[in-house]
């Protein structure tokens, strides 16, 4: 008959299915907390266009992060925080256990790639000049990252309980002592007594495995939440760095993800 409508094929019918068990959850979440829609808006928000590499750091940072949480929770169900076990430990997850030797040499080494990326991404943020109006906040934000980032450095040391991390630890504690006022309270309390002991080592890791890696993740995350809300600064190189207006794109530049709309021609039609 003319005009009829062709019946669709199995394969069309299959992917018609599979669009709508894939779109049905993501429609049920996004009803009730507005999360899908969150999440597109963070993947897809506007970037200056001649944003650079080194913009990537703070993201390195975060994967580091994230290895180190990873490794950290794994390496948690093998060690224990006591001076009788601890180094026991240390050995049985290096030796024995199936790729203990890989996690713990992660987390390990990891520990140095994250502060050294926060290094590199904090120097990247100063030459760029983006600590400025309206983004000192932020800095102020990343400046606790640091800090709070070494002493999960500092705290994790202690743990395989071993000469090096007794010794390192005990200089470690003595030049925090050295400080004006507050010194010696903060010796005492990372001592959790007049000498390193037991206690020391349950200090440390309950600092180490809770407190710090608690208030980092909430730190990073209201770090993201203004770096999205005031968005990233161009390289100082940039016309707009230099006061300039924008000129417009070139009409042949491929649209990416600065036009979302534009890829899955998802308009409001
Ligand atoms: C756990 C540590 C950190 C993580 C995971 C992190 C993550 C990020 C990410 C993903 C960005 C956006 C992309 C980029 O500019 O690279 C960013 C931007 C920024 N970060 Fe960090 N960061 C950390 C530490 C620091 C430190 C130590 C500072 C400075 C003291 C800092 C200051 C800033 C500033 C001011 C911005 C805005 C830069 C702009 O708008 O161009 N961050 N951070």
């Amino acid at each position: 008959m003319p005009g009829a409508r062709k019946a669709p094929t199995k394969g069309q019918i299959r992917r018609r299915n599979l669009e709508v068990a894939v779109q049905y959850p993501l429609d049920w979440l996004e009803e009730r907390s507005g999360l899908v829609g969150g999440v597109k808006y963070f993947l897809f928000r506007n970037v200056p266009a001649d944003t650079n590499w080194m913009q990537t750091l703070g993201a390195a940072t975060l994967t580091a992060f994230i290895v180190q949480a990873v490794t950290g929770v794994i390496l948690a169900m093998y060690y224990q925080p006591t001076p009788q076990g601890a180094y026991p430990s240390i050995v049985n997850i290096t030796d024995h256990l199936t790729l203990g030797w890989l996690v713990r040499g992660m987390h390990k080494w990891g520990a140095s790639v994250f502060i050294i990326l926060m290094f590199l991404h904090m120097g990247r943020v100063f030459l760029f000049g983006a600590y400025k109006y309206p983004r000192e906040l932020n800095w102020i934000v990343g400046v606790l990252l640091l800090l709070t980032g070494m002493m999960e450095g500092f705290t994790g040391y202690l743990l395989p309980w071993d000469q090096t991390a007794y010794w390192a630890s005990v200089v470690g504690i003595n030049l925090n002592g050295t400080a004006p006022f507050l010194g010696p309270w903060l010796a005492q309390f990372l001592r959790s007594g007049q000498e390193i002991s037991g206690d020391t080592l349950t200090r440390f890791y309950s600092l180490h495995m809770l407190l710090l890696p608690g208030a980092i993740a909430g730190l990073i995350g209201l770090h993201l939440y203004l770096v999205v809300r005031l968005g990233v600064t161009s390289p100082p190189w940039s016309p707009e760095a230099a006061g300039r207006d924008r000129p417009e794109e070139p009409s042949d530049l491929r649209q990416g993800l600065t036009q979302p709309a534009a890829h899955g021609g998802g308009g409001s039609e």
